[in-house]
């Protein structure tokens, strides 16, 4: 018998990464488990723990481990685990922060180009043969509009940067001040969102943000308004952004995340004006790489001297 420690796999991971935590770990892939036999079975000898930032771990599978030492993410965003419950049992919990940033900015900075110049319709327009037709319809200009970010963190920062080459002037609403006289805090969430073009959410999911987007919000946004939501589908008010993109009280959206992920309101996918992605902006080799190293080491290290890299 193998005397590697056992790990609860929570949802479905690439065989690669499978492979790479098989060296090293006893893994019991819970998603495509008999779930009530392998807690039967094996729900002693788990000490560990590995999910994804969008499926997290519940409080009740939490409970059901009464030896879980550590829960290991692969993902920044850590709103799908019960932290107050892995607190209260002393369960040290890992996230894989930084070397996601860039390509999530990346992902912003897409959805906003692919909104405000229409590039997803256009190639539906030229696909089709429809340019054969007639000609396509004018769209806006990126370029010098205002970007209101929605919490500047470390993806927050990262979209400042590429904005900066758009000549775009920074707006934000954060809890801290980030200590940049260029960039323009706002006391108000709806004064962010009246103050500019484009509403950039990057700020984390949970109880606390949720439908923090709501109809006045996106009224303060206004008809020129663009809402890019690179962060959680529980941050906005799903009914209300609907609700605003039919009635033409803002003039489009680019979402990479949604309430109930992967179901997409099929009022969505009928309107034009909204660029819909399946929850990608991490997924790129090189980032997905980083973070998986990054999660896998997270265990690794916690198996050898009782600590992470990245603790949350
Ligand atoms: C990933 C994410 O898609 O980091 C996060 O919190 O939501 C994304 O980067 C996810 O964690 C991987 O499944």
């Amino acid at each position: 018998m193998s005397n590697k420690p056992h790990i609860l796999i929570v949802s479905e991971l690439t065989q690669p990464m499978l492979d790479a935590l098989a060296e090293h770990f006893t893994l019991h892939k819970w998603w495509q488990a008999d779930q009530p036999q392998l807690l039967r079975d094996y729900a002693t000898q788990i000490r560990g723990a590995f999910t994804r930032g969008n499926q997290g771990i519940s409080g009740e599978l939490i409970d059901s481990l009464p030896n879980l030492e550590v829960i290991s993410s692969f993902g920044v965003g850590v709103d799908a685990i019960d932290l107050a419950k892995a607190r209260t049992r002393g369960i040290l919990v890992s996230n894989t922060p930084r070397v996601l940033d860039e390509c999530v900015a990346d992902t912003g900075l897409g959805l906003m180009l692919a909104v405000t110049r229409t590039l997803c319709t256009a190639d539906r327009f030229a696909r089709s043969g429809e340019w054969l037709k007639r000609g396509y319809p004018i769209a806006w200009k990126m370029t010098g509009k205002r970007c209101g970010i929605v919490g500047m963190g470390n993806i927050g920062r990262e979209v400042t940067q590429r904005v900066a080459g758009f000549n775009m002037p920074v707006h934000y609403f954060s809890p801290r001040d980030a200590g940049n006289p260029l960039w323009q805090r706002h006391e108000s969430l709806i004064g962010l969102a009246a103050a500019v073009d484009f509403l950039v959410l990057t700020l984390p999911g949970g109880a606390a943000t949720r439908h923090i987007i709501n109809a006045e919000v996106l009224k303060a946004l206004g008809p020129e308004g663009i809402l890019i939501n690179i962060a959680r589908g529980s941050v906005v008010d799903t009914d209300a952004l609907i609700g605003a993109l039919y009635s033409g009280q803002i003039r489009g959206a680019g979402l990479d995340v949604f309430e109930q992920e992967p179901q997409i309101p099929a009022a969505l996918c009928d309107m034009d004006n909204v660029v819909l992605l399946p929850h990608l902006a991490s997924n790129t080799a090189e980032t997905r790489q980083a973070m998986a190293s990054l999660a896998i080491d997270n265990l690794l290290r916690y198996f050898r001297e009782g600590s992470v890299n990245t603790p949350v």
